[in-house]
């Protein structure tokens, strides 16, 4: 790669532990000073000023079209959405064509695809940095957020500057081996977080991901046997002191809803599993959103247990911070 090749963000292994917590201090710190009445720095308000960040998705977005675009506008740059019916891709033009052209034209590219590979493609034939809002295997915009949010529900005196201070905290996953997870886990890794993942037979982490995911623990703080799997939802639950799940049917699996549906069926996140398991007292629920009621039950997902809400408005401040750090400091995250 050229020294002006830019950098991009396709996954948080893209991240070191240190700019991991970089990035969600610095959402943390954008979302304090705005919401106290305060502005952001200096070198941040206006800093797209002329600036245009294209957003190509191919699939459906709430939060991270309305995040990205809100980010954009809080930076005084222009949100250019692209769905896949308004341009050529994959009609009339391919990917690298598409890739060249468009980012010769703008500051960023965020790019929601199906197949991985496809982000991965774009960012290859792509001048400028290409930031990832999903594709099948990774989730990075929504790991950041969720590691904010964490940071918030549970602060620690072991919280500094170079830390998040979630070291050992217990975070359980019950529900589809997906993207969402994916991304966590890799967070759990650099972060020192405990990850105990339930998922049904047929259903866990494919090997290649989970050698990415264990291979990222280079934390000194992250204990070896950070990742534990089991197919028993109880068994994941025990401890906890977050449960996290997420659809059962990701975008593009529709067709498999039934299938899936029926095997996944034990693995609702209730009030009576966590007890049953044993999670800690007081503990916390977490998804991504958007949720259906198989994979939550009503009774936790609108409780106090429930950090929902404010993790989905934590994506504003995940992608205001990851324009900071890939954008207007091309990749300098400090
Ligand atoms: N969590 C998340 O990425 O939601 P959207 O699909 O609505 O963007
Ligand atoms: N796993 C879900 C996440 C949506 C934000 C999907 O890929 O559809």
């Amino acid at each position: 790669t050229s020294p002006f090749a830019p950098r991009h963000l396709l996954s948080i292994a893209d991240l070191t532990p240190k700019e991991l917590t970089t990035l969600v201090r610095n959402a943390g710190s954008h979302k304090s000073a705005l919401k106290s009445g305060s502005s952001l720095p200096p070198n941040l308000h206006n800093s797209l000023l002329g600036r245009t960040i294209a957003m190509l998705f191919s699939k459906r977005s709430t939060r991270t079209r309305v995040s990205t675009e809100g980010a954009v506008a809080m930076l005084s740059g222009h949100p250019m959405f692209l769905g896949s019916q308004d341009i050529q891709l994959g009609v009339n033009e391919s990917l690298y064509d598409t890739s060249v052209v468009i980012s010769s034209m703008v500051s960023a590219i965020v790019a929601r695809v199906n197949k991985h590979e496809e982000v991965a493609e774009m960012a290859k034939s792509s001048s400028v940095p290409v930031i990832n809002a999903l594709s099948d295997l990774w989730h990075p915009l929504q790991t950041i957020a969720d590691y904010l949010t964490l940071h918030e529900a549970f602060p620690s005196d072991k919280s500094s500057g170079g830390s998040l201070g979630l070291e050992g905290l217990r975070i359980a996953w019950v529900g589809d081996a997906n993207n969402v997870l994916f991304d966590l886990a890799l967070g759990a890794a650099k972060l020192g977080c405990h990850l105990s993942v339930a998922t049904p037979s047929g259903y866990s982490i494919p090997d290649n991901i989970r050698s990415v995911i264990t291979t990222a623990a280079a934390n000194p703080s992250t204990p070896i046997d950070f990742l534990t799997e089991t197919n028993i939802p109880e068994e994941a639950v025990k401890d906890a002191d977050v449960i996290v799940t997420d659809t059962w049917v990701s975008m593009g699996q529709e067709s498999e809803q039934k299938k899936r549906l029926k095997d996944f069926s034990g693995f609702q996140v209730t009030h009576e599993l966590a007890k049953r398991g044993g999670a800690k007292e007081g503990w916390k629920f977490m998804h991504c959103l958007p949720r259906h009621r198989e994979e939550v039950s009503d009774e936790v997902f609108y409780s106090p247990a429930s950090l929902v809400f404010a993790e989905a408005e934590n994506r504003l401040w995940s992608a205001v911070s990851v324009l900071e750090g890939f954008v207007v400091n091309k990749g300098r995250i400090v």
